[in-house]
């Protein structure tokens, strides 16, 4: 059963078409079951009054990128359920107990059945920073990048969560850029023609009506950020780089900000450019 929520202020409503009602709200809390589908708006304080936290699940979260984003959604109030194939290694990388945290195996290639499961019906959000690993399986970008996120969309499905968060890559598309010949667009779709991959992806969330934001990002990296994020349409962006940690925050931030709805974007980090706010970046950035 599909759950929209109310807090002080705003009421998002999703239709069943996915047009957002918003609606003016005395500052109170209160839970709305609805029919499937419907979208919910996340807010980290929830429920005034109560003790509630928002569950968040986040599919490869032992990943590079994965774990930066578990650790900013903790920090930010939110519950999380942290998706990893190697539950012991999830315990070595989020070490200690930490009741808001809840480790749950999540092979995304082991189809959308026991993705439902793990996700299950308490999650409000899924957050996918999956990415094949390098093995001698060719086909591995295809089952990870491509059915992989395929079989998270149709679980969310099966347990009515409407909000999707992919963090994807610039050069997705980037034979229609013209990027043919980028050394990285080549260099990339090498190793079993992984853009190509995850622009399948995209093209099926964007299709299954799903609540999404696409985040494409630069190459990445480890280091601290350096410059600020700057924000682009899809099929942009063909060069550039942004911290791991800058990554993390545009996809818990896109669960705050409803100007990221059903947006694809394109990030990367820039010394020169003007420090701007999620609601700006996203605002910025039309839906198509
Ligand atoms: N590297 C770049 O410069 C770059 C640039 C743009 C976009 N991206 C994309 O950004 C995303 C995050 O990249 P990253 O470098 O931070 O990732 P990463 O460190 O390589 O982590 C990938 C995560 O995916 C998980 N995974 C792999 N196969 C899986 C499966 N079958 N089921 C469930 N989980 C699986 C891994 O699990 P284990 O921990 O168990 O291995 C790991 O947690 C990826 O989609 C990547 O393609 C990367």
């Amino acid at each position: 059963m599909a759950m929209a929520t109310a807090t002080t202020g705003t009421l998002f409503i999703r239709t069943p078409l996915f047009r957002s009602i918003s609606l003016a709200t005395k500052p109170h809390s209160f839970h709305l079951k609805a029919s499937a589908m419907e979208g919910r708006e996340i807010k980290e304080e929830e429920n005034v009054g109560g003790t509630e936290k928002k569950k968040i699940f986040v599919a490869g979260a032992t990943g590079s990128t994965g774990k930066r984003i578990v650790e900013q959604l903790l920090a930010k109030g939110f519950a999380v359920k942290a998706g990893v194939r190697d539950v012991d290694k999830a315990k070595s990388t989020f070490p200690g107990a930490n009741p808001n945290l809840q480790i749950v195996k999540a092979d995304v290639t082991e189809g959308s059945t026991k993705l439902a499961e793990a996700i299950s019906d308490d999650s409000e959000a899924v957050i996918c920073a999956t990415g094949f690993r390098r093995s001698w399986d060719l086909l591995a970008p295809w089952k990870v990048d491509n059915y992989g996120t395929v079989n998270l969309v149709e679980a969310c499905r099966k347990q009515n969560v409407n909000r999707f968060i992919l963090i994807s890559s610039i050069l997705v598309n980037g034979a229609a850029m013209g990027q043919l010949f980028n050394p990285a667009y080549i260099i990339l779709n090498v190793f079993g023609l992984v853009l190509v991959a995850k622009l399948q992806a995209e093209q099926y969330i964007r299709k299954s009506g799903i609540n999404y934001t696409i985040i494409r990002p630069g190459g990445l990296r480890n280091d601290p950020p350096k410059g600020n994020i700057v924000m682009e349409p899809e099929d942009t962006l063909y060069e550039g780089s942004i911290s791991r940690d800058q990554v993390a925050e545009v996809a818990v931030d896109a669960l705050l900000h409803p100007e990221s709805h059903y947006k694809v974007v394109e990030i990367v980090a820039r010394i020169e450019a003007p420090k701007r706010s999620f609601e700006e970046l996203f605002g910025s950035i039309k839906q198509r």
